[in-house]
């Protein structure tokens, strides 16, 4: 128990000194990353969304990015990764399969908004996007 809390913490310490000097190159840094790349992409559709200006070009670029992080996701949470960082969800690992196809629900959302063509087709795809990925979140990120 205490030898697997030292590890724990060894680990711990030594990705917060990766990130420290900004070089987030532990896999539970680059799963972040990934994910602030989605989430600053996801906050320009959701203004957009919210305003009702759709500019396809935009909506595109940053809904694409989102489906090309969420498909690098599918390999940043390999075995023996499950402390990796602190907010991915043991249920990670025991529910790979419910894992992989929300991530491609999400996916899939995410090409469904770069295609849209026009406001009423990008609001219902951005609405399906978001919903998404609240379902991954609540079964499979840790809540803080
Ligand atoms: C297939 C599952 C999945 C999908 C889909 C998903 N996420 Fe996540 N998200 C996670 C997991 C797991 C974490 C925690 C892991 C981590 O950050 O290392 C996370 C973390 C985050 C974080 C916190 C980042 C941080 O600094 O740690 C934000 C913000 C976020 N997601 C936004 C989004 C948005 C916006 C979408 C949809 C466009 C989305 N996510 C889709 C699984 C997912």
């Amino acid at each position: 128990m205490r030898v697997a809390r030292l590890v724990a913490t060894a680990i711990s310490i030594s990705i917060m000194a990766g990130m420290a000097i900004g070089c987030a190159t532990g896999i539970g840094g680059q799963r972040e990353s990934a994910m602030e790349e989605i989430s600053s992409a996801n906050k320009i559709l959701g203004a957009m969304a919210k305003s009702g200006a759709f500019d396809k070009t935009e909506a595109s670029e940053q809904a694409e990015l989102i489906a090309s992080k969420l498909e690098t996701f599918k390999n940043l949470f390999p075995e023996g990764s499950q402390n990796a960082d602190g907010a991915a969800d043991a249920a990670i690992w025991t529910d790979r399969t419910g894992f992989e196809t929300v991530r491609m629900t999400a996916r899939d959302a995410a090409l469904k908004v770069a295609a849209a063509d026009d406001a009423a087709s990008f609001a219902s795809a951005y609405s399906t996007l978001s919903t998404a990925c609240g379902s991954c979140h609540s079964k499979y990120r840790v809540d803080y």
